[in-house]
Parts: C-alpha cells; sequence; structure tokens
C-alpha cells in the first residue's frame, strides 16, 4: 500500500521531519521563505496532511486545490487565525494547532519585552554601542519600577496565566479582562477580573493574550489608548492585528503613553514606518516562542496529530472537533 503522503511548508525542526518520515513520504519546503497561497495549493496538492505556519493561509480555495483526500492540517503554532476552520468543517478536514508547550516561552519573552521597555534596556545597548557613553550619570535612562505595580492581563488563558505567575515574583498586582473568568488564578494568585475599561485605566503594564479573532480585531485603538495611564506600557506578544498599530505610533509619539513592547504587527514583516524612530519602543519579529526545546516540543504535537489522524483516531488538539463528531 502506498503510503501517506505529508506536506510541511517550511524547515521545522529535523527531529519531526524525521519522525515524520519513518511513517510517511514527506515533502518539505526548504526555501527559507515563506509560500504563497498559490505556491501552496500546488506544492500541497495530493497530500493526506499537512503542517502549515502562521504564515501559510488555509482557506476553503486552498483545501480545494489539495484535495478531498486531505485529513488534518496540523498547524505549528497556538495561534490558528490563518487556518479557516468554518471552510475545514465543511469539508470534514480535521485542524489541529499546538498549545501548552510553549506557554513558558512566550510568557517569558512577553515578561522579557515588559522589563526591557520598562528599563530601557535596547536605548540603552545602542547608546553604550554608538560610543555615546562618557560615565555614571544619575539623570539618564530613567526608567519605570515594575515592582508592586499593576500589570493588566487581556486574556486569561494559559500563556495569560503563565505571565500572572511569573509577576508574583515581582509582587505586582494582577488585574484581568477576559471573556471568562479564570478562577483558578483568582485562588491562586489573587488576580482582580475587572472590565476593559478598569484594565485600561489601572493597568501599569498592560500585556495582550487574547487570541485574534473578529472580536478582538483592535481590542487596542485610539480610544483605548487614551484611557490608559501616561506611564503605561503595553506589550503586545499575541497577534498584530489586536492593536490598531497607526493608534500606537500615534499614542507613542504624543506620550499617551509610555512605551511598547511588541512582538507582533499588523502587516508582518512590514512595521509601520515611524514606529522604528521611536526611542521608547522595542520591536523583535514574532519570536515569543522561539527556543530550541519549545520549537521541538511544538513539532511533536503537530507529527503525533498526523500520525493519529491518519491512523484513524483523534488527534490531542483538535481546534474544529466538529468534525471529529460527523
Ligand atoms: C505563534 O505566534 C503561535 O501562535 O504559536
Amino acid at each position: 500500500m502506498n503510503k501517506a503522503r505529508v506536506y510541511v511548508t517550511r524547515m521545522i525542526p529535523e527531529e519531526s521531519i524525521n519522525e515524520l518520515r519513518k511513517h510517511f513520504e514527506v515533502d518539505v519546503n526548504f526555501e527559507d521563505r515563506a509560500l504563497t497561497k498559490a505556491e501552496l495549493m500546488i506544492k500541497a496538492k495530493g497530500c493526506d496532511a499537512l503542517i502549515t505556519l502562521i504564515t501559510d493561509t488555509v482557506d476553503g480555495e486552498v483545501l480545494d486545490a489539495i484535495g478531498a483526500q486531505c485529513k488534518v492540517v496540523a498547524n505549528y503554532a497556538v495561534g490558528f487565525n490563518n487556518l479557516d476552520v468554518a471552510a475545514a468543517i465543511q469539508r470534514g478536514v480535521i485542524l489541529t494547532n499546538t498549545p501548552g508547550v510553549l506557554d513558558d516561552a512566550t510568557a517569558t519573552h512577553a515578561f522579557t519585552l515588559l522589563l526591557a521597555t520598562a528599563r530601557r534596556i535596547v536605548e540603552a545597548d545602542k547608546y553604550v554601542r554608538d560610543g555615546k557613553w562618557k560615565g555614571w550619570a544619575p539623570m539618564f535612562f530613567i526608567g519605570m519600577d515594575v515592582d508592586r505595580r499593576t500589570l493588566g492581563i487581556a486574556g486569561m488563558g494559559r500563556i495569560g496565566s503563565n505571565i500572572a505567575r511569573k509577576a508574583k515574583s515581582f509582587d505586582m498586582k494582577i488585574i484581568y479582562a477576559d471573556a471568562r473568568r479564570n478562577p483558578q488564578v483568582e485562588k491562586e494568585l489573587g488576580a482582580t477580573y475587572v472590565d476593559k475599561e478598569t484594565l485600561l485605566k489601572e493597568s501599569d503594564f498592560l500585556t495582550l493574550h487574547v487570541p485574534l479573532m473578529p472580536e478582538t480585531f483592535h481590542y487596542i485603538g485610539e480610544k483605548e489608548l487614551q484611557m490608559m495611564k501616561k506611564t503605561a506600557v503595553l506589550v503586545n506578544a499575541s497577534r498584530g492585528p489586536v492593536v490598531d498599530e497607526k493608534a500606537l505610533l500615534k499614542a507613542l509619539q504624543e506620550k499617551q503613553i509610555w512605551g511598547a513592547g511588541l512582538d507582533v504587527f499588523e502587516n508582518e514583516p512590514e512595521v509601520l514606518a515611524g514606529l522604528t524612530a521611536l526611542d521608547n519602543v522595542i520591536v523583535v519579529p514574532h519570536i515569543a516562542s522561539a527556543t530550541s526545546e519549545t520549537r521541538i516540543n511544538m513539532g511533536k504535537i503537530a507529527v503525533n496529530n498526523i500520525i493519529k489522524v491518519l491512523s484513524g483516531q483523534s488527534p490531542e488538539t483538535c481546534v474544529n472537533p466538529e468534525v471529529l463528531k460527523k
């Protein structure tokens, strides 16, 4: 019997590819760039399963081009806004993601952005490298205190709660807003559930951990930025379009808020002109889960999901369980 065919849209850790090869015929796009939608439609045609990245658009048109034999698309990410869930349900294609294994890395990264922005680390590093440092001075690179300040978390899921746990070691007061309450973090960490307006008004640091969906598009816009403290720092390691980048640029230029640490952008890999000219912003290229162990573990989940589905079992981390019930 012919082996099932798996297409991987870009190189992921070798361990994952080797594991896949034990079971399937595997094609990998080895080019160091994301495929266009048109390329994906051609290259993945005829495959039974795919590993995709957040840079791949998988909608009904793509699924139809790949063919009705395709049973599973395993997204190598926890976020899956690049997948058209309704189109997959309609076609009976199982979609999976990689939750859990990247919580530590992502929360650590968000906290790193918070600390680095508060203490102006990138700006100060550049100052030294540029040979501008003339000696200790009492009034330069004055930053923001983090200890005992209020941390606002938008989205208290796995990653939000992980960052809340880290914040406890800084004795931070934790407030959060979410569509659902999280009794566990309220009990364990004393986090307080607040409405969005209170979150905006009271946070010294506001970190975003909501998924991107119609309800969270531009969750932070001009109106929200105006409600924030002038001393506040915004951290975004969720998805770029959760923040209205133009409104953020204006708020930062006009010192409406104090600073921002950004891992994600509205039109990646483009960064809005103007943002990089500001000292009160740290910009990094969507690397929150980029640690070797995390990326290997993400690969293990994606591969395991494909093995399970292609052997007739349910995957561990399905994002459209409606298909499993069919
Ligand atoms: C990365 O952005 C992810 O969703 O895993």
